[in-house]
């Protein structure tokens, strides 16, 4: 029997939702992304149980793992949502060399399945919170397991989602370079706006990979001008010219809709946003409906371009680059 050294019986960890601001899909062939997190979370608490199981609970599934026997609680395609969190947690047990129970509860007030990171937040909340139960916690070895566990989902993942939600802030990420932090010289203002369509990132990125076969030429053009645009917008940023990073979103999307990602209630969204006088807005994330991204000049014209899209039925939400990423305790 495995004798345990938990430190604590309760542990709760809670982890940032991120937002693409350029160059997704691109990035899956080399090219560099900017990813932010931002101020919504997800809070996992893990408590320790005695009866050998592991029961997570969540506001969309939840369901209890006995060894490879699941038993539903609630939810549809249950097992699949908490799949990846269970193979996490007993990941994280089995490097601590702990075998034991555990109840996990994840709560959220993050939109799940519009390209939010909502599953990588909940990846690197539930790996720390069962982390933390037994002992100090190590940001880069959670965001390394997180990453391991994001596989089963997205096999193909380069890892950005939990990285950034780790870390928290602003990164630039290349698949041959890595990751670098970037500093905004001024706050962003920002509205996120949720069509409600759910996506499949895996199906996003096949229709992508189609496309590129069928003309590399014209493909090989896009890329060239996203990497220039993500260029661009880590220079504006670096210098803090929001009206020149606005524009850089617009152009953006004008790439992702020739890739065919966007979706009419994505571009009626935008619509609204840049009516409400947006500097520029875009799709964030895979697309194919999913969630859009609108920067806005101040406070007070993110309130009313968070409000007009409100008026047309969508859900919307004022953010802030977060800069804590994973909080413990
Ligand atoms: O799953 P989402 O919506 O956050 O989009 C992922 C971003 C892509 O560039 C489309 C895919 C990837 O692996 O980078």
């Amino acid at each position: 029997m495995t004798t345990t050294s938990l430190t604590t019986t309760k542990a709760r960890a809670a982890a940032p939702a991120k937002i693409i601001l350029f160059g997704e899909h691109f990035v899956v062939y080399g090219n560099p992304a900017i990813l932010a997190s931002i101020n919504r979370r997800i809070t996992v608490t893990a408590k320790r149980s005695k009866d050998g199981k592991v029961t997570l609970r969540s506001d969309i599934a939840s369901g209890e793992f006995d060894g490879s026997t699941f038993r539903l609680i609630e939810g549809t395609n249950a097992r699949a949502t908490l799949e990846p969190l269970y193979y996490a947690a007993r990941q994280t047990l089995s490097e601590r060399k702990e075998k034991l129970g555990l109840e996990i509860e994840i709560k959220s007030d993050i939109p799940y399945g519009v390209g939010l990171g909502s599953s990588a937040a909940a990846l690197v909340a539930t790996v720390a919170a069962v982390d933390s139960l037994i002992g100090k916690v190590d940001r880069k070895k959670i965001c390394e397991s997180a990453v391991e566990a994001e596989k089963i989902i997205h096999k193909n993942s380069s890892g950005a989602d939990c990285f950034v939600s780790t870390f928290g802030g602003m990164i630039y990420y290349s698949k041959g370079d890595g990751f670098k932090k970037v500093e905004s010289k001024t706050k962003l203002f920002l509205v996120i706006g949720d069509t409600g369509i759910k996506h499949n990132t895996g199906d996003l990125v096949s229709s992508v990979r189609k496309l590129k076969e069928a003309n590399q030429m014209a493909f090989s053009g896009l890329m060239s001008q996203s990497r220039d645009i993500c260029n661009q917008a880590l220079a504006a940023l670096n210098s803090g010219n929001t009206d020149h990073l606005g524009m850089l979103m617009n152009e953006n999307q004008l790439l992702l809709e020739r890739l065919g990602v966007s979706h009419e209630k994505a571009d009626d969204l935008i619509d609204v946003a840049r009516r409400a006088g947006a500097l520029g807005a875009k799709i964030t994330g895979a697309g194919g409906g999913g969630a859009i991204i609108a920067l806005a000049a101040s406070k007070e014209d993110s309130e009313i371009i968070a409000s007009a899209i409100k008026t047309i039925g969508q859900g919307a939400f004022e953010a802030e680059i977060d800069t804590k990423g994973l909080v413990v305790g």
